[in-house]
């Protein structure tokens, strides 16, 4: 799905530039992408790290799973072939976003880690940031907000991440965050911290 099928094209430059964007907006453009299981509190974290950045006068745009899935990536399913491209998809509106100077993030299962490789790949050094959302397959199943995982395990909901089909956990993510053993405002703080850590929000 991702040959070049288009010839006969020309990339235009624009005269304003991502920097000068940044210098207006006071903050660099970059990608928190947000992984990890079904329930594990993805979406959750990612508004209240919106919340807080927005509170500080940063310009914020979340892209979630299943929103995305209502309407741009409408036509994928859940096979590994359809995840890829989801992913791929994602990654490259992420770059847009980032372009634009936004502080973008991403809250999808991203359950293969080359998938995820290629969007770090894609955003460069310095503007992707891994956050691996770590929680027991047994506190999401037990959470479980969209009953998903009970008619995942009665073999209703076929390739089901962790319980039918695999997740990847991250190797060497910026930001590990255990949403089953710490507070919401806890994990918040770690990933504020390292964006202030890393010069990304003064
Ligand atoms: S991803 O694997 O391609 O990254 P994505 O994050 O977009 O997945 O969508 C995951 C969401 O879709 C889940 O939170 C859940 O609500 C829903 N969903 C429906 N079917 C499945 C499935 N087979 N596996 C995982 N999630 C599913």
């Amino acid at each position: 799905m991702t040959e070049q099928k288009a010839t006969n094209i020309t990339w235009h430059h624009s005269t304003i530039t991502s920097q000068d964007r940044e210098e207006l907006l006071k903050q660099k453009g970059c990608v928190i992408w947000f992984t990890g299981l079904s329930g594990s509190g993805k979406s959750t974290l990612a508004l209240e790290v919106e919340s807080a950045l927005h509170q500080n006068g940063h310009l914020t745009y979340v892209l979630d799973g299943d929103n995305i899935r209502h309407g741009l990536n409408k036509n994928l399913g859940f096979s590994p072939a359809d995840r890829e491209e989801n992913i791929r998809r994602i990654g490259e509106v992420a770059k847009l976003f980032a372009d634009a100077g936004v502080i973008t993030m991403t809250a999808f299962i991203s359950p293969y880690r080359g998938d995820r490789d290629k969007a770090r790949d894609l955003l460069g050094e310095g503007r992707f940031i891994e956050v691996f959302v770590d929680c027991a397959l047994d506190v999401c199943e037990e959470r479980d907000p969209k009953g998903l995982y009970k008619l995942a395990r009665a073999g209703e909901i076929k390739e089901f991440t962790g319980i039918s089909a695999p997740y990847e956990a991250p190797a060497n993510p910026e930001v590990v965050v255990n949403t089953g053993e710490q507070t919401l405002e806890e994990s918040t703080q770690e990933v504020i911290a390292f964006l202030e850590q890393n010069g990304l929000i003064r």
